[in-house]
């Protein structure tokens, strides 16, 4: 069986804990922990190849992918080096990717193409590179870079996966090009292993389904890599919001009023590096209209929390390909991605993956 070709657009910490994660994997020899299976249809972890990388950072681009993913503001550890990853990071778009708080971490090569330039050598790389599915990485608030490279999916025919809060594969429009160009498509803004969404969601669905009415709850954030500081600017985060936000609303039976919800990423505390806490609380009212609170802390790391995740992703998008399927995979995005087309609960949208893997169920 054929590897799966993969190209990254950014190579920031979450593409970092992708690739350092398969190479931990490869190096200990043990099962995987945090995969939905060892195989899914006849793909392994193992069989994840990274051909093509994009990125904007003066000491990334021009560099090999295995060199770049260990460059500043990257941070993730966890092997000291990775086999292949011999690909050069390739020039992409500056466009709105780089916000005002990371422009002392991550420095922009000076782009001497205009932005048609830069595409054709784009397209050719992908071609070159025999690229078949891209996984979008790029910094909260990058619309207009992701809508880039949205079209660059589209031209070159590209699985894409986008793990950001812009809205692409929850969006009609796109929904339909990707359709009409018959690629597949699962997003968007990916859902950790057992991150503040997925953990604020089960809590939520569980107080509902007991009968228990939820009165107010909010969710904390706070962390200390370049996705937290760039949310320190609040006009890249309405979509993130939305996205975080619909994601536990859409676990109630009962409307929550808009004031009685916050649900954000909050503030960016540098020492905590790659560390996520997330700060969950629920009020409510059970029997007799008896109030009830509860609160939770989660400590985790944020990448490792994700590259899981991404792996079953992109193995989900790859089975898509090989049996000729095109637009948003429903079940997919609903289990791996915070904003899919259509919410189920956790557990429906679970074993709605396992019948689309075991070929039952088309998307
Ligand atoms: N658990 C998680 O880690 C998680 C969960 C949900 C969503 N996400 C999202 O995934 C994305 C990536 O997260 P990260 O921690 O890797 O961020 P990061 O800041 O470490 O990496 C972003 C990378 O994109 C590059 N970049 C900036 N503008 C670019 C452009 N126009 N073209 C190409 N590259 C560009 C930067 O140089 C950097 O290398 C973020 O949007 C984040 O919110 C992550």
């Amino acid at each position: 069986m054929s590897k799966i070709r993969v190209g990254l657009i950014g190579v920031g910490n979450c593409a970092s804990g992708l690739i350092q994660g398969i190479q931990y994997y490869r190096n200990s020899k043990e099962i995987p922990i945090g995969l939905m299976h060892e195989k899914i249809g006849d793909y392994s972890f193992d069989d994840v190849e990274f051909v093509s990388a994009f990125d904007v950072g003066k000491n990334k681009v021009g560099t090999s992918l295995a060199e770049a993913i260990y460059k500043q503001p990257n941070m993730v550890d966890w092997v000291k080096s990775v086999e292949g990853c011999n690909c050069v990071v390739k020039e992409s778009p500056v466009l709105d990717g780089v916000g005002i708080y990371v422009e002392n971490m991550i420095d922009p090569i000076q782009q001497s193409k205009d932005i048609s330039e830069l595409e054709d050598e784009i397209i050719e790389e992908i071609k070159e590179s025999k690229t078949e599915i891209l996984i979008n990485y790029l910094p909260v608030g990058s619309e207009k870079a992701t809508k880039f490279w949205a079209n660059i999916a589209i031209k070159t025919n590209c699985g894409f996966i986008n793990c950001i809060p812009v809205f692409i594969v929850s969006d009609k429009t796109w929904q339909q090009r990707f359709v009409d160009a018959r690629i597949p498509v699962v997003g968007d803004d990916i859902k950790s292993q057992v991150g503040a969404t997925i953990v604020h969601r089960v809590l939520t669905k569980l107080c509902s389904d007991r009968g228990c009415t939820i009165d107010r709850t909010y969710q904390i954030n706070v962390g200390g890599n370049t996705d937290f500081c760039s949310m320190l600017e609040r006009k890249r985060l309405e979509s993130k919001k939305i996205s975080k936000t619909e994601a536990v609303t859409s676990q109630l039976k009962e409307n929550l009023n808009s004031k009685n919800i916050y649900v954000g990423p909050s503030d960016f505390i540098p020492f905590l590096g790659n560390r996520k806490l997330a700060f969950i609380r629920i009020e409510g009212r059970q029997f007799a209209n008896v109030p009830f609170n509860m609160e939770l802390r989660l400590d985790v790391d944020d990448k490792a929390n994700s590259a899981g995740i991404a792996i079953d992703a992109i193995r989900c998008c790859k089975l898509a390909m090989d049996r000729g399927i095109g637009g948003p995979l429903i079940s997919p995005s609903a289990y791996f991605m915070k904003r899919p087309p259509k919410q189920f609960s956790d557990s429906i949208a679970r074993e709605m993956v396992e019948e689309f893997i075991g070929g039952k169920r088309e998307r």
